[in-house]
């Protein structure tokens, strides 16, 4: 079978290390063989008909080859691609996207083409300097590395609409009952009634009493994401001068020349980055789309410090077994793949430091139990609602926040701990305790029935995969 004219399929390649491998899962109006062709064609060196122009070398030395098809109907399937480390202008993640996440998406024989996962060479991910601080270095500079203990954070809300003052006030509330970090909501930078730099004067004024009386070091994630770069590097400037440590940026509407290039500038003045990631699901959720953890590696590689990776719990999509695989992309070096949540191998470049993942969306003090079951305490549990949503305000929630969080790192469960802390009582009154045994049974089964998961995603394809990603629970 060809397309174009060429033929791409080449079922007994077998890959090299330098190659870069891209897992896609498609259905359309051909059989699952043309269809794979046709991606690999349109994101390689092929079109829709055959060129007077092609040669022998540009075929063999660029061309993607489909190295693997997992049939699930004759029209819709598993499709594992090999692309030539050659193909690319490798120091360039633009021209990189325009290739394996280009053209592709557009053509009109497809019904579904969603990229699950990319794994890219160790030899790519070279170029990349990766976190300056990842999780040790965020852990020194808090004090945690003894405890090893989850870190705490808020969200200041309402998301947008305090003054400056308000603002700083409501983060005094929250670090000095307790949480470490403090962070601007997504959608928060320098509108008119909370201009950006008269934000940052306050709350600095309130993180430095709030050090001052708690004896622990603060962050405050200031939000300087912007469509002018220069005024990103100004702010980054001035929060450098100001004795601020961390910025925040929302990384995906960014872009990834604007994060490259901050990333880069943020580092070479020593201040940690906080990433949101909001928008990213845009182009995930759908039959058309790219799966988070191809994102999360890029932004590993490019060098965040800590990154949303979304809850499995919380108000947030995904099933506790796709967040748990997020988190080891973000923790791990390496990892095997996991056909059922669409992940290939991975493997990070040894100065790829690991990142600080952040559970944030929907969670309250009720879930740290399962949080902790979920992630283990290498996590940033954070919560808006959860804590300025608590019966006494924004103080309590931040005391009941930490306190679960301190009784549950010594092996305290939420409901004993509860019954000595007047606060997480009225959290869990009001939010619900939700415990861990359903994360725990989950694991339990993934653990035990890999094969059979895989069988299922063989038969059924995304259906399954999209149960087992984002519904999947037990009773
Ligand atoms: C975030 O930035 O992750 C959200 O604003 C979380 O808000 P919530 O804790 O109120 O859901």
């Amino acid at each position: 079978m060809t397309y174009g004219g060429y033929n791409y399929l080449d079922l007994k390649y077998k890959t090299k290390e330098t190659d870069f491998k891209v897992l896609i899962y498609a259905s359309g109006e051909f059989k699952l063989e043309k269809l794979a062709e046709a991606i690999a064609s349109e994101s390689s060196v092929g079109t829709w008909t055959k060129i007077s122009t092609m040669n022998k070398k540009v075929f063999t030395e660029y061309k993607a080859r489909v190295y693997k098809l997992i049939k699930v109907t004759d029209n819709s399937g598993f499709i594992f691609i090999a692309y030539p480390y050659e193909h690319f202008d490798a120091k360039n993640i633009l021209q990189f996207q325009a290739s394996v996440m280009g053209n592709l998406f557009g053509l009109k024989e497809l019904y579904d083409l969603y990229i699950m996962d990319i794994s890219f060479p160790i030899k790519y991910q070279k170029q990349f300097k990766g976190p300056k601080f990842g999780i040790n270095g965020i852990r020194k500079y808090l004090g945690t590395t003894k405890s090893r203990r989850p870190h705490t954070g808020t969200i200041v809300k309402p998301k947008v609409g305090l003054t400056p003052k308000e603002f700083a006030n409501v983060a005094y509330k929250a670090w000095s009952n307790g949480l470490d970090l403090v962070k601007d909501d997504e959608n928060l930078v320098d509108q008119k009634f909370c201009r950006w730099k008269d934000r940052f004067d306050e709350v600095m004024k309130a993180l430095n009493r709030a050090e001052k009386i708690t004896g622990e070091k603060k962050l405050y994630a200031t939000n300087i994401t912007d469509s002018d770069i220069d005024r990103m590097k100004d702010r980054v400037d001035y929060v450098y001068e100001n004795g601020g440590k961390m910025v925040m940026m929302d990384v995906y509407v960014m872009g990834m020349p604007a994060l490259c290039s901050m990333v880069n500038y943020v580092h070479n003045l020593g201040l940690i980055i906080h990433a949101h990631r909001a928008g990213y699901s845009a182009h995930q959720r759908g039959n058309f789309g790219v799966n988070f953890q191809v994102y999360e590696k890029f932004y590993r590689m490019i060098g965040v410090d800590q990154l949303h990776i979304g809850t499995g719990v919380g108000k947030m999509e995904g099933s506790p077994m796709l967040i748990k695989r997020f988190h080891d992309v973000a923790v791990k070096h390496n990892g095997k793949e996991k056909l059922y949540l669409g992940s290939l191998d991975f493997k990070f470049a040894k100065h790829i430091k690991p990142i600080f993942p952040v559970t944030s969306g929907g969670v309250n003090p009720g879930m740290v139990d399962n949080l902790v079951a979920l992630h283990g305490k290498d996590i940033i549990i954070q919560a808006g609602g959860g804590v300025h949503g608590h019966p006494k305000g924004t103080a309590a929630g931040a005391r009941a926040l930490r306190y679960a969080v301190d009784s549950v790192n010594k092996g305290i469960p939420l409901l004993k701990a509860a019954k000595k802390n007047k606060d997480l009582k009225l959290a869990l009154d009001k939010f619900g305790y939700t415990e861990p045994s359903g994360i725990r049974k989950i694991f339990k089964f993934e653990k035990e029935n890999k094969d059979l998961l895989n069988h299922l995603i063989d038969k059924d394809g995304m259906q399954t995969y999209r149960m087992i990603t984002e519904h999947f629970s037990i009773g």
